[in-house]
């Protein structure tokens, strides 16, 4: 059984060019509810403690300097079968290959710039979560 939350981060470059508000608006439109946001910058070691599943891996440089380049939003999402249904609205990680319509074929510009991250389980949902937020700040 799936299950109803999943985890968001909004990044570096949709954030710097604005593309917040549109990307919030299409995640409320889809019926999903915001539980936690943050506004927030990570340090490089923090990015590469949040990615350390990719340690090793060609891109894991790039990734990590990329995403603590500048502020990002990242958020928990609330809706049914959240993970797969978040998975379905941002679409495919390669905007290249991204269904119309979806948040990365609107807003990303490649495979490392691709908008938004979201969490591909719900066990990968819960630890992103934690790592971001607090009990006191979900809602
Ligand atoms: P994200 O959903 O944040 O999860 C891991 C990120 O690694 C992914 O989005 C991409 O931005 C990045 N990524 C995954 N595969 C590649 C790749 N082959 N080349 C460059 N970046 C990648």
């Amino acid at each position: 059984m799936s299950g109803n939350q999943t985890f968001t981060i909004i990044k570096p470059i949709a954030v710097k060019n604005n593309f917040t508000g549109p990307i919030l608006k299409m995640i409320n439109e889809a019926g999903f509810k915001i539980k936690a946001m943050k506004f927030t910058h990570l340090t490089k070691q923090q990015a590469m403690e949040f990615y350390s599943v990719h340690a090793g891996k060609y891109f894991y440089e790039e990734l990590t300097s990329f995403m603590s380049s500048g502020p990002i939003v990242a958020a928990i999402l609330e809706k049914d079968n959240a993970v797969a249904d978040y998975r379905k609205l941002i679409g495919a990680t390669d905007p290249a290959k991204a269904e119309e319509g979806t948040i990365r074929k609107l807003y990303a510009e490649s495979m490392s710039h691709n908008a938004v991250h979201g969490s591909d389980s719900d066990e990968n949902a819960a630890i992103e979560s934690d790592f971001f937020f607090s009990k006191m700040e979900r809602y």
